[in-house]
């Protein structure tokens, strides 16, 4: 009956996955959705706590340990969830994505020891006759514990990066040193899986002293050695393509995940695994896709060296003309359409409600408001999205970039706030510019442009942004919550 129960539970977190993936797909959705797939889990975890029998027949014992973890963890995981700021929010995927990394690597060690200690089992005249370690079992535990481990050292370096501690590092045949640690890697890995099954007609004496043998020290250098190409992977990569780096070191966590569940022949476990795994590597591709970049672009080079480098060196593109906050205001105050383009400085600035007030005020005045949303304007995917829900801004309000590209000629004025790259005509008129062939949202079709940011510094791609200097764009600099306030209380006396 128990067991009949636990089959039920894993099949409620298996199918709640699924729903609440297809419900994270939508604004409108995801939110709910998120919590159909944790309720799933959270069956799950209950039911294996309390219906699983392990194969000596008992049910789990060991709920002090249990719980204390749920409750350690759970604890800084709701902490750590409520106090991170939206702009931080790649830091704690990328944290959180490690620790499933290194779950799956702790599952393939502590399974291996299982597996040596338990499965020595015919034993004649002091000579053990069989080793009975299944090479398939054998190949999954290395696979998982090789891709859990460099995802939970990759994301660390990821996380290090993303918060500024750890600094881009490479060294001449970097390349070569990682091929080099794959090598051995596939090496050690192979002569594990041939080996373990093979412990046959040795003396029992001769056993205990073989396995710590090539236990502690083959399996902890390929334990090592991976950890190590996950800090080579990712050090030299640019900060700010973490975001893609951590899409495709959470697919390998997933895929880790995903051969725990082949190990315990868990349904919910293996449902799960292949769903981030999938939904990582989907999402790794799409991003590399919006950016107008291969993934081998990202993982071996980086923008701003080279060409975007030297442009950016070259000084400026001529002159660009200013707008005082007053002239803005009478601007946006007098037209009839304006569409908002935010990008990464709005997160900066966390500048979503002061955005929504200025949306309502001029709304309240007859101007139709609409926000022009790239997909990888910010700095992970759905980053505006997520921002202006915050604010409780109308979903219907927000345009993708072919919608909005279509209605960018019938809008009066495009108020840019904080994005840049997003924007760049460079990216359709410039072959030799890094993000040539990125699709951009089209804003110089408007009336008018209004460009928020601070100063004249370029965006991610470290380029000049051709936009500025358009005979009807006026840059009003400032902060962007600052600058929105003040347009408020601007309109507000109008
Ligand atoms: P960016 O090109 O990075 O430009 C952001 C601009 O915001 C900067 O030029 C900055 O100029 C301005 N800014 C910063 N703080 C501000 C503040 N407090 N108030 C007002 N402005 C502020 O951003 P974007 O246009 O959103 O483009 C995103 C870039 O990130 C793209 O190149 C994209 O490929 C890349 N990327 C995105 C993702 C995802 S999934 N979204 C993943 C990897 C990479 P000042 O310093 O002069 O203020």
């Amino acid at each position: 009956m128990d067991q009949t129960i636990l089959i039920l539970a894993y099949l409620i977190g298996s199918v709640t996955f699924i729903i609440g993936l297809k419900m994270l797909s939508h604004p409108e959705t995801a939110r709910r959705g998120n919590l159909v797939a944790a309720a799933g889990m959270g069956i799950a975890i209950l039911g294996t706590i309390f219906l699983y029998r392990q194969s000596e027949g008992g049910h789990l014992h060991n709920y002090g340990w249990i719980f204390s973890g749920l409750l350690v963890g759970g604890v800084i995981g709701v902490v750590a969830a409520r106090r991170v700021k939206m702009t931080a929010m790649p830091e704690m995927v990328s944290m959180f994505n490690g620790m499933g990394g290194l779950c799956a690597a702790l599952i393939a060690i502590s399974e291996f020891y299982h597996l040596l200690h338990f499965n020595t089992t015919t034993v004649q005249g002091g000579f053990v006759l069989g080793f009975h370690i299944p090479k398939g079992e054998m190949v999954i535990i290395i696979l998982e514990m090789i891709i859990g481990s460099i995802s939970f050292s990759g994301s660390m370096v990821a996380f290090g990066k993303l918060n500024g501690k750890v600094k881009d590092f490479a060294f001449p045949a970097q390349q070569l040193v990682n091929m080099s640690i794959m090598a051995a890697l596939l090496i050690l890995g192979i002569y594990f899986i041939w080996i373990t099954p093979h412990l046959s007609g040795i003396s029992l004496e001769g056993l205990s002293q073989y396995i710590p043998a090539i236990s502690p020290y083959v399996f902890c250098a390929v334990f090592v050695l991976a950890l190590s190409y996950g800090i080579l992977f990712v050090l030299p990569i640019g900060g700010a393509d973490m975001p893609v780096v951590i899409s495709l070191l959470n697919s390998c966590t997933g895929i880790a995940a995903a051969c725990g569940g082949f190990l315990y022949n868990n349904a919910v476990m293996l449902t799960g695994g292949i769903l981030v795994g999938s939904a990582g590597g989907i999402l790794t591709v799409l991003m590399c896709k919006a950016m107008n970049r291969s993934l081998g672009n990202v993982l071996l080079g980086s923008f701003g060296g080279g060409a975007a480098a030297a442009k950016t060196s070259g000084g400026t593109q001529g002159s660009y003309k200013e707008i005082s906050v007053n002239d803005a205001a009478v601007v946006l105050a007098y037209a009839h359409k304006v569409m908002i383009v935010p990008g990464y400085g709005l997160a900066v600035a966390q500048a979503q409600h002061a955005c929504h007030e200025l949306e309502k005020l001029l709304e309240e005045r007859g101007v139709q408001v609409k926000y022009a949303i790239h997909p990888v304007a910010g700095r992970m995917p759905g980053h505006m999205n997520v921002l202006l829900a915050e604010a409780d801004v109308s979903y219907d309000k927000l345009e993708e970039m072919d919608e909005a590209n279509s209605e960018f000629p019938t809008a009066d004025c495009v108020l840019v706030l904080g994005a840049n790259d997003v924007v760049n005509p460079a990216a359709r008129k410039d072959p030799s510019s890094p993000i040539f062939g990125m699709p951009i949202l089209e804003v110089e079709q408007a009336r008018t442009v209004i460009v928020n940011k601070r100063s004249m510094k370029p965006g991610y791609a470290g380029i000049e942004n051709d936009l500025f200097f358009e005979p009807k764009t006026s840059m009003l600099f400032g902060d962007a919550k600052s600058v929105l306030q003040q347009l408020t209380s601007e309109i507000k006396n109008m």
